[in-house]
Parts: structure tokens; sequence; C-alpha cells
């Protein structure tokens, strides 16, 4: 298994480039699966859980074919099945339940389990998908599901679900009628499915706001289609600008995405430029604590919640975080406090005190973001921190380690 290797220490300077954003491609590869027709996605990111998807794709029997960033996926399709050893490396594998309904009339697809962050259900799913009149049985830890047609009606979700309000809104594509989707999620990465399906001939009105109203139509065409910007990973470059006291321009961003984090960071001390696509991050010398609540977006996303704890281990003063997306996902302060953090957890508050300098420690990765806010604290501790299953974070980031070594880090990978 490989691990990342840190020296702290070192400001990062220089410029650094976007990939196209994990939480888009996903769904708008699965996207394809609704349609006969050629689809070719741009700016799609080189990373594992892409890489899983696709084979999980191929299993269903469409041809997928990978030119650097671009995809091209023409769906035909043999089977309705996603197996449980697919399934379960990657949770999002559940965004082929909405498409293979929607399509077949009928899908069997292994439920995805929980994750280190949470149970992480998909009961909103079912009951929506059920709603539109497909048949839903748990059988053996797959969700079978089948139906003589789906039919446009409204939904109202409990809570705020992204993949639960992309699953939906592609089954309802193909639906009878219309079908209008309240408490929407209103992530931008819902946004550019809603485009893409658009442009294979959907009739999607409102995505990015919290109703969303979805026209049937009888079959869709090919598109063309491209992934915006990976606002998760832009993020983190800019956190780790600031936790390094650093000089960064991030680039080909979409900064409007990242208006939460801008604002803490600004709270927090650095200075931050916005110009275009690129957003400029200066730390100063220190960075005050500043509180944080995750949210649905626009509000903090919980996938910088992580990351920016990160910070806040090294910030003046204490700052209390609130994470109250997941039930879980503070995996990561135990490994912080082996690196000298002073973080005391409260329910689903964390408190931070900050300490004037961590220590590099071997450290494990327990999910995605936990691992990236793991390197950040290794930017800036002193001595080395050997971060272990690096697999983790490779599902999320592309070649984390040369980005940031390209910045100055003083980082590597070893192969075990
Ligand atoms: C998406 O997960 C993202 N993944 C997550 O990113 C992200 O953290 C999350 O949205 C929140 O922004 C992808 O888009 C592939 P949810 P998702 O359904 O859709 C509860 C990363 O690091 N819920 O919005 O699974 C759920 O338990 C990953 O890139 C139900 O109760 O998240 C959670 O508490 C991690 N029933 C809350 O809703 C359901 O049927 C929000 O979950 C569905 C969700």
């Amino acid at each position: 298994m490989d691990k990342i290797l840190i020296e702290g220490g070192e400001k990062l300077r220089g410029e650094v480039s976007v990939s196209g954003a994990k939480n888009a491609a996903l769904p708008i590869i699965a996207s394809s699966l609704l349609t006969e027709g050629s689809c070719v996605f741009h700016n799609v990111p080189d990373l594992v859980d892409v890489k899983t998807i696709k084979k999980l794709l191929v299993s269903l029997g469409a041809a997928v074919e990978a030119k650097g960033n671009t995809l091209q996926v023409q769906a035909g399709i043999q089977q309705c099945e996603a197996s449980y050893d697919l399934v379960k490396t990657m949770r999002a594998s559940i965004l082929v339940l909405g498409p293979l309904v929607a399509r077949m009339g009928r899908a069997r697809v292994s439920l995805p389990g929980g994750c280190a962050i949470g149970a992480r259900p998909v009961n909103l799913h079912l009951k929506a998908l059920q709603a539109m009149g497909a048949e839903i049985d748990l059988r053996d830890g797959y969700v079978e599901a089948t139906t003589k047609g789906l039919k446009g009606t409204t939904i109202f979700f409990d809570t705020s679900t992204v993949t639960g309000t992309e699953n939906i809104m592609m089954a309802a594509v193909l639906a009878r009628g219309t079908t209008v989707l309240e408490n929407a999620a209103k992530e931008p990465e819902v946004e550019n499915l809603a485009t893409a399906l658009n442009g294979m001939g959907a009739k999607i009105r409102g995505a990015g706001t919290d109703v969303i109203t979805i026209e049937g139509v009888t079959s869709l065409d090919s598109v063309e289609a491209s992934i915006i910007a990976d606002r998760v990973e832009a993020g983190t470059f800019m956190i780790a600008a600031a936790i390094t006291g650093g000089d960064v321009v991030v680039k080909g961003c979409e900064p409007k995405h990242l208006e939460a984090l801008t604002a803490k960071l600004r709270e927090a001390g650095a200075s931050i430029e916005i110009n275009g696509s690129s957003v400029r991050v200066s730390g100063g010398n220190s960075v005050h604590s500043v509180d944080i609540t995750t949210l649905p977006y626009p509000g903090f996303p919980t996938d910088l919640q992580a990351q920016m704890m990160a910070l806040m281990t090294v910030a003046i003063g204490t700052s209390v975080i609130r994470e109250t997306v997941f039930e879980n996902r503070f995996m990561h302060v135990n490994e912080m406090m082996r690196m000298g953090a002073d973080i005391v957890i409260d329910g689903n508050r964390a408190i931070v005190s900050g300490v004037n300098r961590l220590r590099g420690a071997p450290v494990m990765a327990t999910d995605l973001r936990a691992s990236a806010s793991l390197v950040l604290a290794g930017l800036v501790a002193e001595g080395t921190t050997e971060l272990s299953r690096v697999y983790h974070i490779d599902r999320g980031y592309e070649r984390i380690e040369e980005k940031l070594s390209r910045l100055g880090a003083n980082i590597r990978r070893v192969r075990e």
C-alpha cells in the first residue's frame, strides 16, 4: 500500500490547476445510461472513483473510451445488475439505479452500505422511486426495482440529499408527465448534471435551486458536456496556502462555488484575490480561529470541514466546528491529536484550541477528506508525517502529492 511522506515547514508558492469535479463526474457519467446516443464528457478527472464507475458501466454493457480527460460512452445495456464487489468500493454507484429503472424498467443494485463518515442510507432515493411507480424490494443486500413505466409526481425530500436529488432527477427525465422535486439539493454538481441531461434533450428547470421541475420525454439523444471544476479540490489548495503562510494562485476554479470558504478564510486573516477563474490566497504569518458550521450548499461544505479543522489546529484562539450533515465525520480528529493538536469532541461539535506547532507523526487515512486534512497538517508540522492508506485520497484527488510538490511542498509518495 502506498504511503505519503511529508517534511513540514515549507511555505507553498506558485500556481496550481484544479481538475474536474469528482462529484459532478460520477452522476454525469451515470446519466449516459439514459440514452442510446453517444455521450462525450470533457474535463473528467483521473480518479479512482471515476475508474470505478467506468468499470460499473462496462459491466452493464456500455462501451467506454477515455482519451486524456475526455470520456466517450455509448451505453448499450446488456444487463441491469450493479454487483456488490463494485458497489462496495464506491457508494456513489447507487447513481446507476435511477437511470437503469428509467431506461430499462428494472435494476438490481447492491445497497452501498455505510462508510467511515456515517450510515449513508439511501431511503430517500427509494421512497421517491416508489412514489414514481417503481416496485422496490430489498433482498440479500440488494435493491431490486421494477416498473411498468415511471410516472411524474411531486416529491418532497425530508433532508437535502445530493445523490438523492441526482438519482431522482435522472429517473424523472424519461417518466410519463412532470416531476417536481422540492427541498432538492442546490449543489453546483446537481446543476452540472441538469445541464448535461438537458444537452441530451431532457427538459429540466430550476436545478441549483430547491425546486426542480422535470418534464418527462420519451427518449434522449447524444450529448457533449463538460464537468465543472472541483470546488473541494480548489478549497483544499486554498487552505494549503493559508496553513503554510504561502502565496498560491488556484487556477481554473469557479469562485462562486467557494464563497462560504472564501468568507471564512478572510475572517481567519488570509488575504484572497479573485480574478476570473483564479483565486489567489496568501496566508499571513498567522491565522485566527473562526467558528464553522457545515450546511448544504451554499453553506460551508462538509467536504471541507476536515481541511478547515487542520487550519484551526494551528490558529490563534479557539474554534468551534459543528458538523451537521454527517453523524461521524470527525475521524481525522484522533490522528490530528497524535500530531499534537488540541481538540475536544462534544457530540457533533469539535472544539479546537490552536497550538503553536504540530509534530509530524505516522498517521492513518480513514476517509477521503480526512486524508486531505492530514496532508495539510503534515505540511505545517515539524518533522516527518507519514500518511498510510493513501488509496483513500486517490479516490478524490488527482496526484495530490505532485500538485503540492510543484508548489514547493516537501512531499513524496513511497510505494510499499
Ligand atoms: C454527496 O454524498 C457527496 N458525494 C459527498 O461527498 C458529500 O459529502 C455529500 O453529498 C454532502 O454534500 C457525491 O456526490 C458522490 P447526501 P451523498 O445524500 O449524496 C442523509 C466526498 O468526500 N441521507 O447529500 O451521499 C445522509 O445520511 C463525498 O466527495 C438520508 O438520510 O450525501 C446525510 O446525513 C463524501 N437518506 C445527509 O442526508 C438518504 O436517502 C446528506 O447526505 C440520503 C441521504
